[in-house]
């Protein structure tokens, strides 16, 4: 039966239910009834399976195109940026880039990362612990991603530049983007400018970062160009900051709602990995993930035409009945059972950056639980939109200051 004919649940992407808990409680009914359901946007796809499928089968692509164009955008500096970019590639492009990326992004250089992340932490926490309150997006979730890819690309100095680039580099996915065309038009030409002189600079005296190694490194005769190596750069620069931000921003503000879960992880940090995965599971911040279909797929007797769009909601995914027991409870000593998470996504576009995310996130428990007691809402959360990154726009919280353990970092 084609999409269009079958009888299926609505929702509504604009529903003011649709933040907080409320969000949950209107996904998980949709999902306990249908798999697929239809909203103004496209379909969404709410079962883990069918969406996992959907995912990774390659008769699908990301529509960054496509969303340019329905915005009247057709050519210019961001249009070639954003069309040059991974998530827009697919097929053996798409797989050749990714084989460069994870030859030069590699486990080991996150884990090189990991004491500065902790330095970070450790000024960031001075500023606020002596007041024994503050507002974590500003104070916390926001500064952290960009000091770590700017660290990451050997650029120290520059993190509150890349912030500021990212913000309006991601800004290419808004609804309301031809507001900002202007802005967006500026990053993008800052950002190639800078990439280029970094790599002028690598290529005389190669460091030991993320821009030296995408700059040097060769396989099987193949590197990448300049341009290549601009575009990908900025990937990281706009993909690996509000995502880890608002990632964060909602980790923390589970833990400020779960007082026990917070104190069992400040007394037994190692519990922080596994309190990491179940943040990540209970509330991926890229809920939606949007798929174009490309050549007609039939899924579950359902046919989708060439030119459906469709989302695969890593919400639901990862609330799965099947897959999870008492999946809505948040639980950081659950035993999932190695269940992967959605929240990257799945197949060829799984998220280049994921265990840079984790690291961060692990990171900030490990430091943060056993030094930020009686951690507790000091104010309503401001919730962002659930459509595109679900960000928190402001989460202020009172706590007990705490050296953490001893003989450790004191603040
Ligand atoms: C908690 C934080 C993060 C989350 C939840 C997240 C989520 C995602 C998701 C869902 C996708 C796939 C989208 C799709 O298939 O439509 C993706 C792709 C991507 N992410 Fe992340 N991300 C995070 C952090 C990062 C970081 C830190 C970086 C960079 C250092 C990064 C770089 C990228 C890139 C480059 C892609 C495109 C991959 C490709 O097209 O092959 N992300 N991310």
């Amino acid at each position: 039966m084609l999409a269009e004919d079958a009888d299926l649940p609505l929702l509504a992407h604009d529903d003011p239910a649709l933040a907080g808990d409320g969000f949950h409680e209107v996904l998980d009914d949709l999902a306990s009834r249908s798999w697929l359901v239809r909203s103004d946007l496209g379909y969404m796809v709410l079962g883990r399976e069918p969406g996992m499928a959907l995912l990774k089968d390659r008769r699908l692509s990301f529509p960054a195109v496509e969303l340019l164009e329905l915005q009247g955008l057709t050519e210019g500096v961001v249009y070639d940026g954003t069309t040059k970019g991974l998530m827009a590639q697919s097929g053996q492009a798409h797989a050749r880039l990714r084989r460069l990326v994870s030859a030069a992004f590699t486990p080991r250089q996150v884990e090189q990362l990991r004491p500065r992340l902790r330095e970070y932490l450790a000024g960031l926490w001075q500023d606020i612990a002596p007041a024994g309150r503050c507002e974590v997006v500003t104070a916390l979730a926001r500064p952290l991603p960009s000091m770590a890819i700017a660290e990451l690309l050997g650029v120290p100095g520059d993190a509150a530049q890349l912030a500021i680039w990212s913000g309006s580099l991601q800004a290419v996915f808004d609804m309301d983007m031809t507001a900002k065309r202007a802005e967006i038009e500026a990053a993008h030409e800052e950002v190639r400018d800078y990439v280029l002189d970094l790599v002028r600079q690598r290529r005389q005296q190669p460091g030991e970062d993320l821009l030296s190694a995408l700059v040097h490194h060769e396989q099987d005769g193949d590197r990448l160009s300049d341009d290549e190596i601009v575009t990908l750069t900025s990937s990281v620069i706009a993909g690996g900051t509000d995502t880890t931000e608002s990632q964060l921003a909602h980790g923390l503000r589970l833990f400020a709602d779960h007082p026990g879960q917070w104190r069992q992880l400040g007394d037994e940090p190692a519990l922080a990995e596994q309190a990491c995965q179940e943040v990540l599971r209970f509330e991926p911040i890229v809920p939606f993930t949007a798929r174009l279909v490309r050549e007609e797929v039939e899924l579950a007797g359902i046919v989708f035409p060439v030119g459906t769009v469709l989302f695969v909601c890593a919400a639901t995914a990862n609330r799965d009945p099947l897959t999870y027991t008492d999946p809505g409870r948040f639980d950081i000593t659950a035993d999932r059972a190695g269940a992967q998470v959605v929240t990257f996504g799945f197949g060829a576009h799984f998220c280049a950056g994921s265990h840079l995310a984790r690291a961060e996130i692990i990171e900030a428990l490990t430091f943060l639980a056993p030094r930020m007691r009686d951690l507790e809402p000091d104010g309503e959360p401001v919730f962002g939109t659930p459509t595109g990154i679900y960000t928190m726009r402001s989460l202020p919280v009172r706590f007990s200051p705490h050296e953490g353990q001893p003989g450790r970092l004191r603040y």
